[in-house]
């Protein structure tokens, strides 16, 4: 047999990316590579890269230069993802080094590219072989992804939907990753029956905005909307345990999907639902097309159809024009919700979007403070919350081993961490687990 090809992949950003990596890899092996930890005896390296920050963008960059450094000879060193769509070109102009620049809607034409970039080698071309494509095909991608073939976790992702028409002022989103688009409903149902007969427990459906799902429905009925394909997941596959949908948009929680929340055990209690901003001003600049009183309406609804609904969310502080009086409403609508968990960001620039051109942005100085205090406001809700879990017994689904020998640690429903001491039998299996200490960002409990 030849020996594999050593093949590294880093992934930065969201889920989405993670599950892009994995289907790179899938697409690479039959090209003969396998997976390393490390960069350095690669054969081939692969960025799969983030542009919603400006330090996920400046980390690229960074990494790249010490990669340069400490590569083998010969290796080809693709960027991919967000990154990539967005400076194209550039990426080679400001790292020469790099062979292929390839867009998220086109990897599945790596195998291709990989295959030209080696021929270029060996064939010892005088100038360096370069590929840029970072089209947005016609052509589905995902009707030519490979299914999963390597050995699964408990836990998998599953891509629904992909690309965002919402253009929210701050978000490069819509940019880097194009039109919305849902996957037909038969393709994902495939995809998540191949990850249950391996073993798969615990699905999350992907998407930039998954609640906007539309896909077509089975045997050519009409569009079906989240709501439904989540029923028919729940029926079609009591292997899969748990069904946990990200990211989803306020805007299109609709009636259906909040009474799924009701009636489909498998759907998890716990769901991200990003608001941004308590203010309705700040909203509004915002591009979110809603308020913070639609906000709450849904919260409302949403702990009726399932009181122990478990919320988490995404916040920017220090948006342009963003004033102390349109903070507080942020951090009293934070308060008032009482997250399990949620992510804070500074406002960050990003090229090309319209929040970028406002006028009114506030100091670096002004971001950290607020963001100082939205987060110790955040961290005591999740402590409490974890808090609120002492003394109950929940079950929790085992991944991963924790650092002292002979400690597990699960996933509960509402997507806290536990930690237990156990044997590694129970590793991918769920477990009852009595809950008896919370803190701020985990667990501890004991099998029951
Ligand atoms: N589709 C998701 C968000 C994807 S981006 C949604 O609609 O909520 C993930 C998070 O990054 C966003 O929720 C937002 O909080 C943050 N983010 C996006 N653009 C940003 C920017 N320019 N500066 C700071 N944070 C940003
Ligand atoms: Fe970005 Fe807004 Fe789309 Fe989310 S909904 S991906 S924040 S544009
Ligand atoms: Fe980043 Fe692209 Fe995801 S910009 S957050 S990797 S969609």
């Amino acid at each position: 047999m030849k020996p594999a090809k050593k093949l590294y992949v880093k992934t930065y950003g969201c889920q989405m990316n993670v599950y892009d990596s994995g289907k790179m890899v899938d697409l690479l092996a039959p090209l003969g590579y396998a997976t390393v930890d490390t960069p350095g005896d690669a054969d081939m390296v692969i960025l799969n890269t983030c542009h919603i920050r400006e330090k996920a963008e400046e980390k690229v960059f960074s990494d790249l230069g010490r990669i340069k450094d400490a590569k083998k000879d010969g290796a080809i060193i693709a960027v991919a993802g967000c990154v990539a769509q967005a400076e194209g070109d550039a990426i080679i102009q400001r790292a020469p080094f790099v062979d292929i620049v390839l867009g998220p809607q086109t990897y599945h034409r790596l195998p291709e590219m990989v295959a030209r970039a080696e021929r270029a080698r060996q064939e010892k071309l005088g100038k360096r072989f370069r590929l840029v494509d970072t089209d947005f095909p016609v052509e589905a991608k995902f009707d030519f992804l490979p299914e999963a073939t390597g050995p699964q976790g408990a836990s998998a992702y599953v891509s629904i939907q992909e690309g965002c028409d919402r253009f929210c002022t701050f978000c490069v989103v819509p940019y880097t990753r194009g039109a919305e688009y849902s996957r037909p409903a038969k393709a994902i149902i495939e995809e998540a029956k191949n990850l249950a007969d391996k073993g798969v427990k615990e699905i999350y459906l992907l998407g930039q905005n998954v609640n906007a799902y539309h896909g077509e429905g089975l045997s050519g009925q009409s569009e079906w909307r989240l709501a439904k394909l989540i029923e028919q997941l729940a029926q079609d596959l009591p292997q899969i345990e748990r069904i946990r949908y990200i990211t989803s948009h306020p805007k299109d929680m609709t009636q259906d999907l909040i009474d799924a929340h009701r009636d489909i055990p498998a759907l998890m209690p716990y769901l991200h639902l990003p608001v941004q901003s308590g203010s309705n001003k700040t909203l509004d600049q915002m591009n979110r097309q809603h308020t913070r009183e639609f906000y709450f309406n849904i919260i409302d609804k949403l702990r009726a159809a399932r009181s122990d609904l478990a919320l988490s969310s995404d916040f920017i502080v220090g948006f342009p024009g963003e004033t102390e009086q349109d903070f507080q409403d942020t951090m009293d609508l934070v308060a008032q919700v009482r997250y399990a968990q949620a992510y804070s960001f500074k406002y960050s620039i990003r090229p090309g979007t319209p929040a970028g051109a406002y006028e009114d942005q506030i100091p670096e100085s002004v971001k950290e403070e607020r963001l100082a205090r939205l987060q110790a406001l955040i961290v005591q809700l999740q402590f409490e919350f974890n808090q609120s879990k002492v003394g109950q017994t929940v079950s929790a689904l085992f991944e991963r081993t924790g650092k002292k020998p002979g400690q597990l640690i699960g996933k509960t429903p509402f997507l806290q961490s536990v930690y237990v001491e156990a044997n590694q039998e129970v590793m991918g299996t769920i477990q009852s687990v009595h809950v008896t200490d919370g803190f701020a960002n985990s667990l501890a409990g004991v099998i029951v």
